[in-house]
């Protein structure tokens, strides 16, 4: 290995291991006593729970582990994991969204970060027809910020808007609860297609006994007022009585056990394993994030048999391939493929090449992945004048109204418009993922400090002194660092997990899979202009 592969395999799995510990921070919210405190409950953590749930020897996919650090909210700094585990994990074989409140963090409650990740796994949920299950300990709205998660549209009256939608489609929205479920979030157990509670564990009621008490002066125990005893033999309003959790988490798949095997609208061919090792990425991203990549390279370690099909390869030499299209397989299914590539700089020739690979893959509909590591499109006279805001049009349009699944992995700068035409999360791609050398923001801290300058001599009314523009370069080049970074963005689920580098190609064939399990629709683009 040269010592340029070393250096860059060192920093990376060393970046990487700051991701570890952002990780456990969230999957051990309390630490020891927490785990402690859940037992003394009879309950065991989420994700003990969902390892039961799932088919025995298969692998639950955890999205947005590092959701809801650094929010600041009223009283509260870090959320972790957004209060909220979601994932997709196979139950008798078929794909399935699960849902897990995790009781070890301020109850369960919902904090605008939460309903943002309930949301999302909702919406993953219906794109690619999969049932889901919620595991249900809440403690409801987080009290302090109920005018930022109760009233509006994507808050928390839309959760069960989309359950009802989605059971009206077929999909099965299955509740388990193992705790508490108050007001608005007794819905979760009402709403389901088959609820299932556990006796003197899980409770449902509109209104909790002080609520109760302050509203009619009844005194009542939560038990006698809505345990699951109250409404699996008496409302009604819940099916399955079970006395533990694993004897709910029995009752649940045995449930789901009569759902008919889902069916993959693609032909999958053998799965051949790359000849180069996926571990190959360590040495082959380079550690400064805004050097230049060769990305057939990278595609050569997560594609079957490292085989890459190119498109147009030798098109316009140096302007066409800082993106480079073509086909590949990801464990037997084939995916087009639009990646940055070198710099990653768009030229009005690449976003041609683009747009028309979009096309051919729509038209023999073919899964599109983007990889993104691009700063933008070329910018100056000579660009403009040959279009480039045309040509990146076209680009994002096809792109906008691609039918076919579309997935976004980012390894390098993803700003401007480039976020845009590589479907970044404005562009609802199926699936986003990021990596450790991701860096998402409008534009770089270094040119948003000339942008910022410039303006704030106008307001001045004289220009800055070299100290103050250095000065406040580097405030820019910061601030902007900061945010553009993937703990950043992770937080903010501005991705859907933030992938190791060795994860990269199963999570990408998970991806592609689910997002297979739908029908393709045919291609329809309006007003390109070419
Ligand atoms: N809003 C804000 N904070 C809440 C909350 C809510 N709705 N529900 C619970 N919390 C906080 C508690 O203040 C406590 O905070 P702390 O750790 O800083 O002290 C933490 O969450 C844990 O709550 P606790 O009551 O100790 O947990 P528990 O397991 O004994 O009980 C509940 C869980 C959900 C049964 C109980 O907290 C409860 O009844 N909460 C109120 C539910 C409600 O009425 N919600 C209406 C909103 S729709």
């Amino acid at each position: 290995m040269s010592d340029l592969a070393m250096q860059n395999r060192t920093h990376w799995e060393n970046e990487e291991l700051k991701l570890d510990e952002l990780v456990h921070q969230a999957i051990w919210p309390g630490g020891e006593k927490a785990v402690q405190r859940l037992a003394k409950q009879g309950k065991q953590s989420v994700r003990d729970l969902i390892g039961k749930l799932t088919d025995p020897g298969t692998e639950f996919f955890e999205f947005s582990r590092i959701a809801g650090f650094g929010m600041d909210y009223p009283d509260v700094m870090d959320v972790p994991c957004g209060g909220l585990v979601t994932g997709l994990g196979k139950i008798h074989g078929n794909w399935t969204m699960i849902f897990a409140n995790d009781s070890r963090v301020k109850a369960g409650t919902y904090f605008p970060i939460t309903l943002k990740k309930h949301m999302r796994a909702q919406a993953m949920a219906e794109r690619c027809g999969i049932n889901c299950v919620y595991i249900a300990d809440s403690g409801g709205a987080y009290l302090p910020m109920q005018a930022d998660v109760f009233p509006d549209d994507q808050q928390f009256g839309s959760m069960f808007y989309n359950m009802a939608r989605m059971s009206a489609m077929g999909l099965k929205q299955i509740t388990m609860s193992t705790g508490g479920n108050t007001a608005g979030g007794a819905y979760i157990v009402f709403m389901a297609c088959q609820s299932v509670m556990i006796d003197k564990m899980s409770y449902s009621f509109l209104g909790g006994p002080p609520l109760v008490k302050a509203a009619t002066g009844e005194i009542i125990s939560a038990e006698a007022l809505g345990g699951a005893r109250v409404h699996t033999q008496l409302s009604g309003g819940a099916d399955h009585l079970c006395q533990s959790q694993d004897e709910a988490i029995e009752r649940v798949r045995e449930i789901l056990s009569l759902e008919p095997p889902q069916q993959l609208h693609s032909h999958r061919y053998e799965e051949v394993p790359p000849r180069v090792p996926v571990t190959a990425i360590y040495e082959r991203l380079p550690a400064n994030v805004h050097q230049g990549i060769n990305v057939r390279a990278f595609l050569e370690a997560i594609a079957d048999d490292s085989q890459f099909a190119e498109y147009k390869k030798f098109y316009a030499p140096g302007l066409g391939d800082n993106i480079v299209t073509g086909k590949l397989r990801l464990k037997g299914l084939p995916v087009g493929v639009i990646a940055s590539n070198g710099i990653g700089i768009i030229f009005a020739q690449a976003a041609q090449k683009a747009t028309e690979w979009v096309l051919r893959c729509c038209q023999d509909k073919t899964p599109l992945l983007f990889v993104q590591a691009s700063p933008g499109y070329m910018v100056g006279s000579e660009s403009e004048h040959m279009g480039i805001g045309k040509y990146g049009a076209d680009m994002v349009r096809a792109v906008s109204c691609a039918q076919v699944p579309r997935l976004q992995l980012v390894i390098g700068p993803d700003n401007g418009a480039a976020n845009y035409g590589m479907c970044g999360r404005g562009y609802r791609p199926h699936f986003l993922f990021s990596t450790m050398r991701a860096r998402t923001s409008v534009m770089s801290g270094r040119s948003a400090g000339e942008v910022l300058m410039s303006i704030e001599e106008r307001k001045r009314g004289n220009p800055m002194s070299e100290e103050e523009k250095q000065a406040f370069r580097q405030q820019m080049i910061d601030k902007y660092d900061g945010e553009a970074h993937p703990f950043f963005c992770g937080a903010r689920l501005l991705n859907d997990r933030v992938l190791k580098f060795w994860e990269i190609r199963d999570w990408l064939a998970m991806a592609v899979e689910v997002s297979l399990l739908r029908p393709i629709g045919e291609p329809s683009f309006g007003n390109l202009r070419f």
